[in-house]
């Protein structure tokens, strides 16, 4: 969480620092601040509690000039948002400042030590302790910012990304990264971009480097890159090639990402299967399953990692590989996983699913069962993302940048990603009949115009949506590929409209939460006809004993559930294994409607971060 931005070359750096800012705010958007230095060599720092825009506001009439800066824009770890604990943080001496996406664990013992030697720290953050480190590593052995950065880095305990700039040598910015995203951007005329991903960076120049976790760079105009570890290893850049079509981080016309994210599946999913599924064979290829078929066919156990929308992805994904592939498979919270005693070997393949890529507990988790000798697979949507370049091999989602904080078009192509997995791995294992296979790919390709269809239901649901505004709960049920579908539209509702909701097997509703039902109470339903039907039709009469209001979603042409239902909601008949990918649809036009009636920033949900780079 953090997005960091910096900028040195002939542009003049607060545009460039603010439209960076403006594209990493769904990383946190708790304070924002830029540093900039004047051609006189003053150092300006300006900083708000809020979001980018208050930023603007605080630097109008201000003296915003520089060829060099840095900025950030903040979620909250230590210390409450407010205007000092904002980056950037400067040091005592206000020589250096610096900003940083990440948490150093050792700082309270790096505060003491610096403190004794007559430090004093305005902030409650444990940023501020960097910045007066490596000031006191200046001072004490004389040395320039780089080479001071490289000795008081290997003292830090935590995760880091920083960028830092000094007052009287306007000519470098330094950079260290560990276990936090770095990126810095090459441009033409002598200029260098940094950022927490490459948005910021993709419109002004298309050559990119990662720095690699223990690395530390200084960017100059005047010496160029210059790259070297803790170890102090010189460390030639590798220049890698970044596309992105710019358009897809603006909002084209809608009046939210989240919006417009949802409305972009058809053309998203057409994407991640397009040179994977063959319309004329109907044959799906992977290039990961193609390349590793040995290592992945002889996987005994499969264990899906993920946090939050993604771990839904991978019930479905469980329910895939154990159906089609006959492997057993589990489903972890990564932030459980890692610290669980799950038996890991190499008969194991792990699956890690984040959209970000740079999730912190499916990081880690990725790491601990490689150490231990499994096989790791990504579904990442972001390119050259942390876990995308440390797992084995993987699969890209490639349904372009996702910015609205509630994911949306990330999770219909993890699960088309999975549909497509399970169904090579299927052919490949011969657990599968080609008949079945060839039935689901048909379907698989018509996805895309079925959901374009199903959009047309927003028609239904947004007056719909003013019902639910004052509501203060909803249950969200369903069974089999159902259950994690009620998951989802329960997560989506509260991350972005604040009502309590939860998601539930239908049939465990016996077993305790129908005690919550009464004629407030909204029940969504997935109740299409491949789902247990008879038996969630039971379900459905019990909460409407109680007097339940349902929301059901129905396959086309249902007359049951019609007659019990306050409202139900049409889809298509499919194979019960690509259901989600459709009736997920009317639930996230459901949860986004609800907030925008509430009148919330639906991009932009209170206390929330897009990437969860903090454990
Ligand atoms: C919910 C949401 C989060 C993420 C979770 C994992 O809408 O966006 O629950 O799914 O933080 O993020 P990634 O997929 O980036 O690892």
């Amino acid at each position: 969480m953090c997005g960091i931005v910096g900028y040195i070359g002939t542009r003049q750096a607060y545009s460039v620092l603010i439209k960076g800012l403006s594209r990493l705010e769904y990383r946190g958007y708790d304070s924002a601040g830029v540093a900039l230095i004047n051609k006189y060599k003053d150092l300006n720092i300006y900083k708000v509690k809020g979001k980018v825009v208050d930023l603007e506001r605080e630097s109008e009439n201000k003296d915003i000039s520089g060829c060099i800066g840095i900025g950030h824009t903040r979620w909250a770890t230590h210390g409450e948002p407010n205007t000092v604990n904002a980056h950037p943080h400067c040091s005592q001496s206000g020589k250096l400042a610096l900003v940083h996406n990440g948490i150093i664990e050792n700082y309270v013992t790096l505060k003491a030590k610096l403190e004794s030697k007559g430090y004093h720290f305005k902030s409650e953050t444990d940023t501020e302790v960097l910045v007066q480190l490596i000031d006191y590593v200046m001072e004490k052995h004389h040395l320039e910012l780089m080479p001071a950065v490289l000795v008081a880095m290997d003292k830090v305990e935590g995760a880091y990304a920083i960028a830092i700039i000094e007052k009287d040598r306007p000519e470098e910015i330094v950079v260290a990264k560990k276990s936090s995203p770095l990126v810095i951007g090459v441009g033409d005329n002598n200029e260098y971009f940094l950022a927490s991903d490459a948005t910021p960076i993709v419109e002004y120049t298309d050559k990119v480097v990662y720095l690699k976790d223990g690395e530390v760079a200084s960017m100059s105009p005047k010496s160029g890159l210059k790259i070297e570890n803790l170890d102090n290893v010189t460390i030639s850049p590798e220049i890698k090639k970044v596309t992105m079509d710019i358009g897809q981080l603006e909002k084209q016309g809608f009046p939210h990402f989240m919006l417009k994210e949802i409305y972009d599946q058809p053309k998203r999913i057409t994407d991640c299967m397009r040179g994977r599924v063959n319309p004329k064979t109907l044959d799906v290829v992977l290039s990961a399953v193609t390349d590793h078929k040995e290592r992945l066919l002889n996987a005994k156990r499969i264990i899906i990692v993920a946090c939050g929308t993604s771990w839904h992805a991978g019930l479905i994904g469980k329910r895939l590989l154990e159906r089609f592939c006959k492997i057993p498979t589990e489903v972890a919270y990564a932030s459980e996983f890692r610290y669980s005693h799950s038996p890991i070997d190499k008969d194991v393949l792990v699956i890690a699913i984040s959209q970000s890529g740079e999730t912190a507990d499916t990081l880690a988790a990725v790491q601990m069962a490689r150490e231990k000798g499994a096989f790791i697979y990504g579904i990442c949507n972001a390119i050259g993302s942390s876990i995308a370049r440390h797992t084995d091999t993987g699969s890209y989602i490639h349904v372009g940048p996702e910015i609205g904080v509630a994911s949306t078009k990330a999770f219909t192509g993890q699960v088309t990603v999975l549909i497509m997995l399970a169904l090579v791995l299927a052919k490949e294992k011969g657990t599968m009949s080609r008949e079945s296979y060839e039935e689901i790919v048909k379907e698989l390709l018509l996805i895309p115009e079925r959901m374009q269809k199903m959009l047309e239901v927003d028609k239904q649901i947004k007056p719909l949506s003013k019902e639910f505004t004052f509501a203060h709960h909803f249950i969200y049920m369903g069974r089999g590929f159902g259950y994690p579908v009620a998951l989802e539209g329960a997560l989506k509702l509260k991350e972005i409209s604040y009502i309590h909701a939860e998601g539930y097997p239908a049939a465990e509703m016996k077993h305790g939460p129908i005690a919550l039902i009464d004629n407030e109470m909204p029940v969504v339903i997935i109740a299409t006809r491949t789902c247990l039907y008879d038996k969630v039709v039971s379900n459905i009469q019990e909460i409407k004993a109680r007097k339940g209001r349902i929301i059901a979603i129905v396959t086309e042409g249902d007359t049951v559930v019609k007659n019990i239902a306050d409202v139900t909601i049409e889809i298509p008949t499919l194979p019960p294994c690509l259901e989600p990918l459709i009736a997920t649809i009317p639930l996230q036009l459901l949860a986004y409607h609800v907030a925008v009636c509430k009148g919330l920033n639906v991009d932009q949900p209170r206390n929330l971060a897009k990437s969860v780079t903090v454990e």
